[in-house]
């Protein structure tokens, strides 16, 4: 029987919990903010920050979304982000990405307060987190560790593949991993004979947005899988970057598409948020 990893029930389950301690951060003066900034109008990205939005809302955390337009410019980008650094009533600062192609993305990154950076792209909590000694993580490989952490799967010592080399998944994925004591592969597009890196995996992760690109063959029986893609296919549906109807079958547990891991990316960005806010209380 394979296990469907259900990041939706996981996460509404996390946040019950959360909200109780948003409430009791409350009665102590604190209310957690966070301020998510949109460059532009990608779609895709406006939806990812609308949920975030909502979900921030239901907690009671405060979130301040801030749109800008596709033809602000760079300085007036990190002169918003200044005033943010300086606002004490925020606790977090996510810029979505991608942003427009004149603005440069580190430059930006580098910009915000690493104790505000609650995405954890900062070189120094990419550092931190390389370490072993992580402070903010990114909120995709986190949400990740932590469904796997409720469904009881522990990591020490698997072999865990990793498709895709991304800052926001692939290699914070692979930190994450590594110091949980598995042993990480990260594949790429330029890996030879991918097919044969994944069959090897108990745990494959897989952050390639390219849709279904995941055949069975790939994946060795009774393995772990994990989809963080969003993708649409020829028809229009959205699916993942693992074919779910070929791989479910063979594998031991696997995260839906959608309802796996987008929500737990979320809760992870709440979760955090109000980590960093509990720094206030004195
Ligand atoms: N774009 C896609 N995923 C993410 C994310 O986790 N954080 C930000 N800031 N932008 C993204």
């Amino acid at each position: 029987m394979t296990t469907v990893l259900d990041g939706k029930q996981t996460a509404n389950d996390l946040m019950i919990a959360l909200k109780q301690t948003v409430d009791e951060l409350k009665t102590k003066g604190v209310t957690p903010g966070l301020a998510v900034i949109l460059v532009g109008e990608d779609p895709a990205s406006a939806i990812y920050v609308r949920n975030k939005h909502r979900r921030a809302d239901g907690l009671g955390i405060r979130s301040l979304q801030i749109s800008m337009p596709k033809t602000t410019t760079e300085t007036e980008l990190l002169n918003k982000i200044e005033e943010l650094n300086e606002d004490p009533t925020i606790d977090g600062i996510l810029v979505q990405l991608p942003l427009p192609a004149d603005i440069d993305e580190q430059k930006v990154i580098e910009a915000i307060d690493p104790n505000k950076d609650v995405d954890g792209f900062h070189p120094m909590n990419v550092g931190k987190l390389w370490t072993n000694m992580p402070q903010v993580v990114a909120s995709t490989p986190y949400g990740i560790m932590t469904l796997l952490d409720h469904y009881h799967i522990d990591v020490t010592g698997m072999n865990a593949v990793i498709v895709g080399r991304s800052n926001i998944v692939g290699r914070p994925m692979a930190a994450l991993l590594l110091n949980h004591s598995a042993t990480v592969t990260i594949a790429h597009s330029k890996t030879k004979d991918l097919a044969k890196v994944c069959a090897q995996a108990d745990l494959l992760v897989v952050a390639t947005g390219r849709a279904e690109m995941i055949t069975a063959d790939m994946v060795k029986p009774g393995a772990i899988v994990i989809d963080v893609g969003m993708d649409r296919n020829a028809e229009g549906k959205l699916v993942g970057d693992v074919n779910y109807a070929q791989v479910a079958p063979i594998a031991s547990a696997i995260t839906p598409v959608p309802g796996g891991v987008g929500p737990m990316t979320i809760a992870s960005l709440m979760l955090q948020t109000v980590e960093l806010a509990k720094r206030r209380v004195h």
